[in-house]
């Protein structure tokens, strides 16, 4: 047992530095912890041969520790302690995966040998546990990329998929974190119940209430009709709640006793309506550092912390790279109807090189428009419009003010999506027009559009004679 790493919960701190003495006359380094959230805070630092849990303590209990840390460290042998051992909970805990079960009081030599025995038997283990590569492909159909970073993403999401353990997916943005958040409810049991998703900055906070939750009629001017809150609407299945750090601290607190008690009581309600849900968290903020400021509750970032699952940038995974860029090229091929299959080394490389910001989604975005204005049929340096000189760029804010109701969220993206492609729409009709002497008939059948709407591109733009000299 020498040098083996042991970690220990329990909420008794007798008991806790009694059993922390023993195995460290057996030299064990052992760390001991008075509740489960902080375990596992500490198990997803660092990795420990063997953990020592009791099973009933205020807060996580014994079994929500267990369900837990099967999750985050599979192959890690877990051994249960309690002062009220029945058969039942003994069942249960083997069930869910406890090695081994013990009855407090014991004896000293007697534990040591169980937990020996149970080092014993996870060496045996490891040493045959290999995932089939097979395995991995199915139901990540949308994931491109086989770097170890991915395979590691991969994993996790099997491990996690069949629970009902809630997820906070955290990563920079354009990460692909609705993409893990989708691949979870589709490889889970819930697979056939609806995936409901959220983007929590999109709404004012009484607005985002109603969704969440719901309202009855004439709970508040507007409410002309009760409505199902989408934690109703998901029931059966998985929530997914986006940029969850963008919750205001009223709603946090309401959402926090919709997860404890499970049941969710409409705005305007009386009647507490039972919930079954899976739900996801995702952000791309530091949680932790938004708790030491005081804009994010502690307690519902430890109820939603409990499967981290941490997506690497793409500047670390550029392993992926060129097996990303042939992936988008042959889609967008497809999608404009234009036959580009090739791209220089010098514009790889150069990719290879950047920083990639706005990680997947800026690299998708960047081949679509490469692919748009490419006139040879080959990807050049000069067909990558890259953010070069700012590779750390900030993305630029969505909107400074918040949309005060769906329809105008939808307004507001429409216009940001046009502001982005209206410069490049812009280029696009100018020289289009160039090549075609300003002969609105040629330039139209040139690119494949109607005449009319061509000629309102035009108009739209405010294109003139003047501007194709
Ligand atoms: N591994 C991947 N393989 C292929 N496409 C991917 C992968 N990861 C992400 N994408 C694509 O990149 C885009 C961004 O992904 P997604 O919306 O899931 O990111 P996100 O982390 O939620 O971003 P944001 O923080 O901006 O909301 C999507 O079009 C998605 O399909
Ligand atoms: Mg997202």
């Amino acid at each position: 047992m020498h040098g083996k790493k042991i970690l220990i919960v329990d909420d008794d701190a007798l008991i806790r530095h009694g059993i922390k003495r023993i195995l460290e006359e057996r030299d064990c380094l052992v760390e001991d912890f008075s509740c489960g959230h902080l375990a596992i805070e500490r198990l997803q630092q660092s990795s420990f041969d063997l953990v020592v849990t009791d099973l009933k303590m205020p807060g996580m209990s014994g079994m929500e520790v267990l369900a837990s840390i099967r999750i985050l460290q599979p192959n890690i042998p877990i051994i249960i302690i309690t002062g009220y051992a029945t058969v039942e909970t003994a069942v249960v805990a083997m069930k869910l995966g406890a090695v081994d079960y013990l009855a407090k009081p014991f004896i000293p030599d007697e534990f040591c040998l169980r937990i020996k025995k149970a080092l014993d038997q996870s060496e045996a283990r490891a040493q045959q546990t290999q995932l089939h590569e097979d395995e991995v492909t199915q139901g990540f159909e949308d994931f491109i990329g086989n770097s170890a970073e991915m395979q590691k993403i991969y994993r996790r999401i099997m491990q996690v998929a069949p629970t009902t353990s809630t997820v906070l997916i955290t990563g920079e943005s354009g990460t692909g974190k609705e993409l893990v958040a989708k691949a979870i409810h589709k490889c889970s049991p819930r697979r056939d119940q609806p995936f409901v998703a959220i983007d929590c900055t999109s709404l004012a906070e009484n607005l985002l209430e109603s969704e969440l939750f719901g309202h009855v009629k004439g709970s508040f001017t507007g409410a002309v009709q009760s409505k199902a809150g989408l934690f109703k609407v998901a029931d059966g299945g998985t929530l997914f709640l986006d940029e969850v750090s963008n919750i205001s601290l009223t709603t946090q607190a309401k959402l926090l006793r919709v997860l404890q008690e499970r049941e969710v009581t409409p705005i305007g309600g009386t009647q507490p309506i039972p919930i079954n849900i899976r739900l996801i968290a995702a952000t791309n903020r530091q949680l932790r550092e938004l708790v030491a400021a005081g804009t994010f509750r502690e307690d519902l970032y430890f109820r939603l912390n409990i499967i981290p699952i941490d997506l690497p940038p793409l500047r670390e995974r550029k392993g992926d790279l060129r097996i990303l860029i042939q992936h988008f090229m042959q889609r967008f091929s497809d999608e404009i109807g234009k036959d580009v299959r090739l791209i220089s080394n010098a514009a790889v490389e150069l990719l290879e090189n950047y920083s990639f910001p706005g990680n997947i989604r800026e690299l998708e975005n960047l081949i679509e428009r490469a692919m748009v204005f490419v006139e040879d049929n080959i990807i050049n340096i000069d067909d990558l419009e890259l953010n070069a000189k700012s590779g750390n760029k900030e993305p630029s804010p969505i909107s400074s003010s918040i949309p005060q109701s769906v329809d105008e969220l939808r307004e507001q993206k429409r216009l940001l999506r046009e502001k982005a492609v209206e410069p490049l729409e812009r280029a696009f009709l100018v020289d289009a027009m160039r090549r075609n002497d300003g002969n609105v008939t040629r330039a139209a059948e040139e690119v494949g559009m109607q005449r009319t709407n061509f000629h309102a591109l035009l108009r739209k733009q405010g294109i003139t004679g003047r501007e194709l000299e």
